[in-house]
């Protein structure tokens, strides 16, 4: 199998505290995978090993064959990995497509007259991510009059339209109703299913992971715990006890 990313020997410190602990993880080329573990496990900070926003204590980073260890975070988000923070950073004062618009602007490069413009592709591309995160019929709303599980979808299709080759989404359920939790789990799968983008999702809520049905990889401690299948995942006594904190 290719692998798109590949993490060797990942680790981070923080003076005494080992937050990611040699972690070796490889992701197939449009794997969808979640990496699930208790508060404070280290997930977070993985990811901000691989997007540069966290230089490494010591290991690699290696995306698409290539070494991207210590890179700058705009120079990996430039070669393809796009990244969904815990809480949206959308813009409340546009609509859903004016947000959405945001992406393209930032990639173009500006005319011999000075002005940003957009090819024509654009909008119908546009329409096209909205449908994929279930908001054609809000596109001419404004961003702060979204649901809060809204926002988080407009969140993802500001990162579809980045055309990432590797999204990493994380906790991208955090405070949705059951209802929104299940949609993004359909949607986040439909989105895998459909593009050849390789998917990391980070989440706390099995519920979710159930509805997606994927490879897991557990952390625990910094450290990859186990990785499997959900259904290994979720017979495995341990990982109970890990989750009700019966084990330290
Ligand atoms: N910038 C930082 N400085 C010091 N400690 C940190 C920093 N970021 C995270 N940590 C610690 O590293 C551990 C892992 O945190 P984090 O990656 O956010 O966990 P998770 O996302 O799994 O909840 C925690 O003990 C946290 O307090
Ligand atoms: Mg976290």
């Amino acid at each position: 199998m290719d692998f798109i990313l590949e993490t060797r020997g990942l680790s981070k410190r923080f003076g005494g505290l080992i937050a990611v602990d040699n972690v070796d993880i490889k992701l197939g080329k449009g794997e969808l995978r979640c990496i699930i573990g208790p508060n404070g496990c280290g997930k977070t900070t993985f990811f901000n090993l691989i997007t540069g926003n966290l230089k490494p204590s010591s290991g690699h980073v290696i995306f698409m064959g290539t070494d991207i260890t210590g890179w700058a975070v705009h120079d990996i988000s430039q070669l393809g990995i796009c990244r969904k923070f815990q809480v949206p950073s959308i813009f409340e004062g546009l609509t859903v497509f004016e947000n959405m618009r945001i992406p393209y602007y930032a990639r173009a490069k500006p005319s011999v007259f000075g002005r940003t413009q957009l090819s024509r592709n654009v909008n119908a591309e546009i329409m096209e991510h909205l449908r994929r995160v279930n908001l054609v019929d809000q596109a001419g709303e404004l961003a702060k009059n979204l649901a809060h599980g809204q926002k988080q979808w407009l969140e993802i299709g500001m990162v579809l339209a980045s055309r990432p080759s590797l999204m990493l989404l994380d906790e991208p359920t955090a405070g949705m109703t059951v209802t929104e939790t299940k949609l993004t789990a359909e949607l986040i799968k439909k989105i895998s299913e459909e593009t050849n983008i390789s998917i990391l999702v980070i989440e706390h809520d099995l519920s979710f992971v159930k509805e997606v049905a994927l490879k897991v990889t557990v952390m625990y401690k910094g450290a990859v715990f186990r990785e499997g299948a959900y259904d290994e995942i979720q017979e495995d006594r341990e990982i109970h006890d890990i989750y009700l904190g019966r084990r330290h």
